[in-house]
């Protein structure tokens, strides 16, 4: 990777890591810091925290962080070249030569060229005489020409080569190919077309890249739809069917359906913010890029028992990221696409009628649960209650709480009051719950205990810790870094881990460059990065940084002159004994 260094210190001074933040997250003022909720998990308290002055983040949720290279590098899936680029570009810097060659950058867009040739190679087959009985078939299917253009939609002949033929003549190889994921290679190692024979709906992301294809077969063969498998430029949980379309017809509300039929018979009968999933359930990751397009999803699956399974799937997973979420249920076991060409002419208004009086995932879950009991019986009216104070602790606004309790009393002939000391005591057991298991996590961070980065922290917690904080002073104070760096032999660091960290600073010191966040984001892995934004998240306020440091290295070297609690275990009594005396004579 060959970015100037120059470079990378000017984008740094040019710019500030809260501002981008700022297009992605809500931030506010605490403190030092700014908050807001991470936008790399799902949560409804912020625990995501962003330092202006130091260049770097760092969730306390899951624990991402890093400087605002590994920031773009996340939230927009790019490499570290194309992080750089794209934050070149807001800066108004134009990317050095060496960058913009970088492999994986370009054949990110030969893929994206390849699939937009697919794309065109397959429309126009839709419209050549082998491509006739898709076509058909999509006519059949209450198609408009106006809709199979608005979505591109395509033919894959059922010869083996056709599509391979085309895209060598238009100067693609093999391995790009086969790498888009438009051609399987075969035992002798040539490519042959993975779609054949199948009518295509491309997936366009939100830059309007053709970014895969799914490619559905005209009979009862199996599998219905063969979709492309993960490439470098497709990721099946962080994308969502048409929501290229979608996302400027929301008005604050995105109706998720399963299929790609679902959506583009919607959007043919002019319900244009449907979107679907690539043929998997619903992500953490696709909740999050839902909730950057509206507050409220209407989520209309099949009523078969799959469909509900995935909608209490779809319910749990939206309600964390803090989404208002609405069941529709389509009636007579139909999907949406079903249900509108039943309807001809009506099916849009029919359709329309549905989602005007849908109702929560409130109503959706206490009517389910409803179903399964008698209420004339005392004893399942009982247990009815509880479980439904179960489901109204769950809410969060009390007003809301309190219509849900107000209409079941009323229905159910219970004591209001009752109901509403069962369900605060059941809010109270959740939210123990929640900070029990808040604090384990924490309690498992500290002590390093499932620590996979750093397997050496468990057993030399001590010098670990002087490590993390003599590799924090040096990120946060340039005047300090060049001192500890001239003073402090890489032997002296016990875990390897935190030695390596240490080795890469020391080498950019001696050679003249300065280690800032920004500075080293190019240097270390996104993880590595996150464990470093986790070092310096609790020692920004140093006062005397110069006698820290003094502090940290004297504990380095204390533990350096201990055996480690391998070599204590595998050591003989004398040895032993030396260490605890020599122990004893620096107590006193
Ligand atoms: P459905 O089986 O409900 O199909 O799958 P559909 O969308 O109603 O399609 P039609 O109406 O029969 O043409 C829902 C979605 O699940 C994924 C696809 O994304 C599909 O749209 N799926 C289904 C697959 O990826 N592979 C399959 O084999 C089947
Ligand atoms: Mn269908």
């Amino acid at each position: 990777m060959a970015i100037p260094e120059a470079f990378i210190q000017e984008l740094k001074e040019r710019t500030d890591i809260a501002d981008v933040i700022s297009g992605y997250v809500q931030l506010k003022k605490s403190g030092r810091s700014l908050m807001g909720l991470c936008p790399f998990h799902n949560e409804k308290t912020g625990s995501f925290s962003v330092s202006r002055e130091n260049g770097f983040f760092h969730c306390f949720g899951c624990g991402a962080g890093g400087d605002v290279i590994n920031f773009i590098k996340r939230i927009e899936n790019l490499d570290y070249v194309e992080a750089v680029r794209f934050l070149a570009q807001k800066a108004g810097m134009t990317m050095p030569e060496d960058g913009r060659n970088d492999r994986s950058a370009k054949l990110k867009t030969r893929i994206y060229e390849a699939n937009r040739e697919a794309a065109r190679f397959f429309y126009r087959k839709l419209y050549s005489p082998e491509g006739k009985k898709a076509l058909d078939y999509l006519r059949s299917r209450g198609l408009s020409e106006k809709t199979i253009v608005h979505f591109g939609l395509g033919y894959a002949p059922s010869s083996r080569f056709e599509l391979v033929n085309h895209l060598r003549a238009k100067g693609f190889t093999a391995a790009e190919m086969i790498q888009a994921n438009l051609a399987n290679k075969s035992s002798k190692g040539n490519p042959f077309d993975r779609f054949c024979d199948r009518v295509m709906f491309p997936i366009i992301d939100l830059k309007t890249n053709v970014i895969a294809f799914g490619g559905r077969i005209m009979t009862d063969a199996k599998p219905k739809y063969l979709n492309t498998s993960d490439t470098p430029v497709f990721n099946k949980s962080r994308n969502l069917f048409a929501l290229n379309f979608a996302k400027n017809k929301a008005d604050g509300q995105l109706i998720l359906v399963e299929g790609y039929m679902d959506v583009i018979a919607l959007h043919q009968a002019g319900i244009e913010n449907a979107i679907a999933t690539l043929g998997t359930a619903l992500t953490q990751e696709q909740s999050m890029i839902i909730k950057r397009h509206c507050e409220e999803v209407v989520i209309c699956y099949d009523a078969d028992d799959a469909g509900q399974r995935a909608t209490q799937r779809a319910i749990n997973i939206l309600r964390q990221t803090g989404i208002r979420i609405k069941i529709l249920t389509v009636p007579d076991g139909k999907d949406p696409d079903e249900f509108i060409k039943s309807h001809g002419e009506q099916g849009a208004a029919r359709f329309r009628m549905l989602l005007e009086k849908t109702g929560n995932d409130v109503d959706y879950k206490l009517k389910k649960l409803r179903a399964s009991y008698n209420t004339d019986i005392t004893e399942q009216k009982v247990e009815f209650l509880t479980k439904a104070a179960g489901i109204i602790a769950e809410i969060e606004n009390p007003v809301e709480q309190n219509v849900y309790m107000r209409q079941l009393c009323k229905e159910l002939d219970v004591d209001k009051e009752s109901m509403e000391r069962l369900v605060s005591k059941i809010s109270r057991q959740e939210a123990a719950k929640k900070i029990r298991a808040f604090r384990q996590t924490a309690v498992k961070q500290i002590s390093g205990g499932n620590d996979k980065l750093n397997r050496g922290k468990v057993l030399n917690l001590r010098a670990a810790n002087a490590e993390e904080a003599l590799i924090a002073l040096m990120v946060l104070n340039p005047d300090i870094a060049g001192k500890v760096a001239e003073r402090v032999d890489p032997k002296l660091f016990i875990t390897d881990f935190n030695r390596n960290i240490y080795e890469v600073l020391q080498r950019k010191i001696k050679n003249g460059m300065d280690v800032s966040m920004t500075d080293i984001s190019g240097d270390f892995s996104d993880d590595e990065m996150s464990r470093i934004s986790s070092m310096l998240i609790s020692r920004q306020q140093e006062n005397d940084a110069g006698a820290s440091a003094d502090e940290y290295i004297a504990v380095l070297q204390e533990e350096s002159e201990k055996l480690t609690p391998e070599e204590i275990a595998a050591a003989d009594n004398d040895t032993i004994m030396e260490q605890l005396r020599k122990l004893k004579e620096k107590k006193s």
